[in-house]
């Protein structure tokens, strides 16, 4: 049996130090360390290394398919033995929902344990009863004890553990009292390890606090293999699961679902849902192509400029840097002669979805000018380009993709940076290609829409 040592964690931010203070050094919080033993020093047998050569078989195994498509690509291709994923989300929004019917589709042919500590056994029975889910394979308990769930999930040999939810978890390896980060912490340490000692994957809920990270601190999320958020816009059925980190796939893919009255359905073309615009077009509002995601989503810009009342302007972005708005506020100034540093200026994303690439800036700039002239932009035009300080329209990736999207989704009219002008349009679009902003705002508001 290896020494202990003591370290002292901060019951708050879960930092270790050495020796007991009155305030944690790390976050500052006071009378928060508590001991806990380390084994020091030990000088067991060497540890063994296995020599990675090319097509080493290394066990692991194949990736496990979730069931679902969309949530299979945002994992990069399936569930990877052995890793841990932590999927966060809003109250309500629908984690269990998933988890219970990738639970129920991985057991028809592997051993799966899903431990829920928020729900009777019966009430989970009601819900895959509700929606026609089950298997043999399929081992369902309540329990919150973390040694417990982990040696069920041994015993049955699970290829898969879910755990619903973290917050819920004690671990007995923990003194009683110990502050519910040290235990968050610890019971996702020894979940890490057991994913990592056998070939389990594991799958741990996590709430989201108000501040939108999983559990407060992000002590977790370096924990785990992949972070999942579950996201959705208030009232809508529409949600979207988005990795933040992930050691095994890329971080940028989305994957869409709908909440139905019998779980949650794929949507496997989501190009269109966030686009509900109004019969008549309207003023300040504009179609743009955002391949932000891993694939094309056609989404509805609002901007709204209004003259100041009183002290300074205001700049207020929805979905979208506000300082690059303002940037583009600058641009439109300089290079088109559009002013608005006497107006409040308001800019939105339909949908509730965030937008992180430069190619809104033109369509940014569209619906401002459309707004200040109170003159609504052709229905069947979309545009998209990023600006540069010097008033250029410079070309974004992903030219000949987006326009296809759009255009599938019966937009007429295209205005692009001339970079990205296809050789040859998609059949029954007009696109027209733009070099600076000031060409880009006069192509929208002089021409006559094609009929
Ligand atoms: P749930 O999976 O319990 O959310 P979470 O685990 O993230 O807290 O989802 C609960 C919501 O989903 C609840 O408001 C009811 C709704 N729902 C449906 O609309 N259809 C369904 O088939 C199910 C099971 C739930
Ligand atoms: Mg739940």
């Amino acid at each position: 049996m290896a020494r202990l040592n003591p370290v002292f964690v901060c019951a708050s931010c879960g930092g270790e130090t050495l020796k007991w203070q009155g305030q944690c050094p790390l976050c500052g919080e006071w009378n928060s360390l508590a001991e806990r033993h380390a084994p020091r020093g030990r000088t067991g047998p060497a540890a063994a290394a296995v020599s990675l050569v090319p097509g080493a078989a290394l066990g692991g195994g194949e990736r496990l398919g979730s069931g679902q498509s969309e949530l299979d690509r945002v994992l990069g291709g399936g569930v990877v033995p052995g890793s841990v994923i932590l999927l966060g989300g809003d109250p309500g929004i629908g984690k269990s929902t998933l988890l219970l019917q990738v639970a129920a589709h991985v057991a028809a042919a592997r051993p799966v344990v899903y431990a829920s500590g928020e729900e009777s056994v019966a009430q989970v029975g009601l819900r895959a009863a509700r929606l026609g889910l089950g298997a043999e394979g399929l081992g369902v308990v309540a329990e919150t004890d973390c040694q417990s769930i982990l040696a069920l999930a041994a015993a049955r040999q699970a290829a898969l553990l879910i755990v619903d939810s973290i917050q819920t978890l004690q671990s007995s390896a923990m003194p009683a009292g110990a502050g519910a980060v040290t235990q968050l912490r610890e019971c996702t340490a020894e979940l890490v390890r057991f994913a990592k000692q056998g070939s389990a994957a594991v799958i741990i809920v996590g709430h989201v606090t108000k501040e939108g990270a999983i559990a407060g601190p992000k002590l977790l999320e370096h924990l785990v293999d992949t972070v999942l958020y579950f996201e959705s816009e208030a009232g809508s059925r529409y949600r979207i699961v988005r990795a933040t980190k992930n050691r095994f796939g890329a971080v940028n893919e989305l994957g869409f679902f709908a909440m139905t009255g019998t779980g949650l359905k794929e949507v496997k073309n989501p190009a269109a849902i966030f686009l509900a615009r109004a019969p008549q077009p309207a003023a300040g509002s504009i179609v743009t192509v955002t391949r932000d995601g891993g694939r094309p989503l056609l989404i509805e810009l609002q901007a709204l400029v209004d003259r100041m009342r009183f002290g300074a302007p205001r700049r207020i972005a929805q979905g979208l840097d506000a300082n690059r708005v303002a940037m583009l506020l600058a641009v439109i100034n300089r290079h088109a002669g559009l002013a608005l540093q006497e107006h409040d200026v308001f800019v939105n994303v339909v949908g509730g979805i965030q937008i992180a690439e430069t190619a809104w800036d033109l369509p940014v700039v569209l619906a401002l000018a459309s707004s200040l002239k109170d003159a609504a932009l052709p229905a069947h035009l979309v545009a998209f380009g990023e600006l540069g300080l010097t008033g250029e329209v410079r070309p974004v990736p992903w030219g000949d993709e987006r326009l296809r999207e759009a255009q599938a989704q019966g937009f007429k009219v295209a205005l692009v940076p001339r970079d990205n002008a296809p050789r040859k349009a998609p059949s029954g679009m007009v696109v027209h290609a733009v070099g600076t902003v000031a060409e880009a705002l006069a192509a929208a508001f002089t021409r006559a829409p094609p009929g």
